[in-house]
């Protein structure tokens, strides 16, 4: 059986985070991770964006409730969705400079609920920030109890992010979906790399989907990993069902683009908007035009039509093709790569 320091620290059954997936509501994944034994995690960035945009309405969140309601209901919704199997759960709110007053009200509704209930103390443990400096929020984080972890993509980041007082650092390569830094520093190098350079536990992202992966993160010193896109091809999903099925028809695994996004370079996966975003940009377009052709893609996938919409997604959706159960993924993966520690690298060792 695998053991690590992410299982003792958060009293789960296996070493796997599902990621932090705004602008998509990931609540119902959540609550099917924390009941199969990972860390479930509630995505805030979509809660955040009506408030962002003057009241207009995006994705399927309704710009009359706050970022801080939105939070609040998801956070009851997965309590109520793990009550039975006790599941650990926790939120993720990037805290970019764009999302500053948003993210605050996001984390700070987290800690007033979680405050407030006992249930939620012992279960909603973790309160991960991204994309951003943590450091203005780790303060009210702490005074809660919950732990803090952040999402780094080089070493320099995650001294940053430990030496504001960060309990783990999530290191994220440049392979992962969704934001990606300007620097491109891929998982291989980061992980052992950020493995050197604090002393707090490293979870490792960006590439992941398969038993392999995991045991070649514990081997590079991670105390686990946390997976995207590869949870969004799961049956208990809140993703669009096409979503779902584009990241699984994706074969190649060359098929991802890196272009704009709202808090910096995003990595999607290849469709006539995401690639005509990269070129806008590459033809100088003006930056405001980039913006909202973005937006407007973004939105697109409630339409329906694969070419018009900008799905976020990781490299690793061209190494997968199929619909577990959120169970059926994570009892695979850490089977895997049990089997690869325990059998077959032995071997190697004459
Ligand atoms: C659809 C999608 C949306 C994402 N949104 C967020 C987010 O809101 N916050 C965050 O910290 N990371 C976000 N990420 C990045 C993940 O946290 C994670 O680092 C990345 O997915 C890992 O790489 P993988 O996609 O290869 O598993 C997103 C990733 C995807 C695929």
């Amino acid at each position: 059986m695998i053991k690590t320091k992410l299982m003792d620290m958060l009293g789960i059954k296996y070493p796997i985070i599902q990621a932090g997936m705004g602008p998509y509501s990931t609540t119902k994944l959540a609550a099917a991770v924390a009941n199969a034994g990972g860390l479930g995690i509630i995505s805030g960035v979509g809660m955040g964006v009506c408030k962002l945009l003057g009241g207009q309405k995006f994705m399927d969140y309704d710009p009359k409730k706050s970022p801080g309601q939105n939070m609040r209901e998801a956070i009851q919704y997965v309590k109520e969705a793990t009550q039975k199997s006790g599941g650990i759960f926790g939120i993720n709110v990037p805290v970019a400079v764009e999302f500053r007053g948003v993210s605050e009200e996001l984390i700070q509704a987290a800690i007033e609920e979680r405050e407030k209930d006992s249930e939620l103390v012992k279960r909603m443990k973790v309160i991960i920030t991204s994309a951003g400096n943590p450091e203005p929020h780790v303060e009210s984080i702490k005074e809660s109890g919950a732990l803090h972890f952040h999402v780094c993509p080089s070493p320099y980041h995650a001294k940053k992010a430990e030496k504001a007082g960060a309990d783990l650092v999530i290191a994220s390569g440049h392979e992962g979906g969704g934001h990606v830094a300007h620097d491109p520093v891929h998982s291989m190098v980061l992980i052992p790399e950020v493995v050197k350079t604090v002393k707090v536990p490293v979870v490792a992202a960006g590439g992941i989907c398969d038993g392999a992966g995991l045991a070649a993160a514990l081997a590079l010193g991670a105390v686990g990993v946390q997976m995207g896109t590869r949870f969004i091809a799961t049956k208990e999903s809140d993703f669009l069902d096409y979503y779902k099925q584009y990241t699984m028809n994706i074969r190649d695994v060359r098929d991802t683009i890196v272009a704009r996004g709202v808090f910096g370079k995003i990595r999607y996966l290849k469709t006539d908007a995401t690639v005509e975003l990269f070129e806008m940009e590459k033809r100088g377009h003006p930056d405001v035009e980039v913006a909202n052709f973005e937006l407007k893609s973004i939105q697109a996938i409630h339409f329906g039509d694969p070419k018009k919409a900008a799905f976020f997604g990781g490299e690793v959706a061209g190494r997968f093709s199929d619909l577990p159960t959120v169970e059926e993924l994570m009892d695979r993966v850490v089977n895997e790569a049990e089997e690869i520690i325990r059998d077959k690298l032995p071997k190697l060792v004459v």
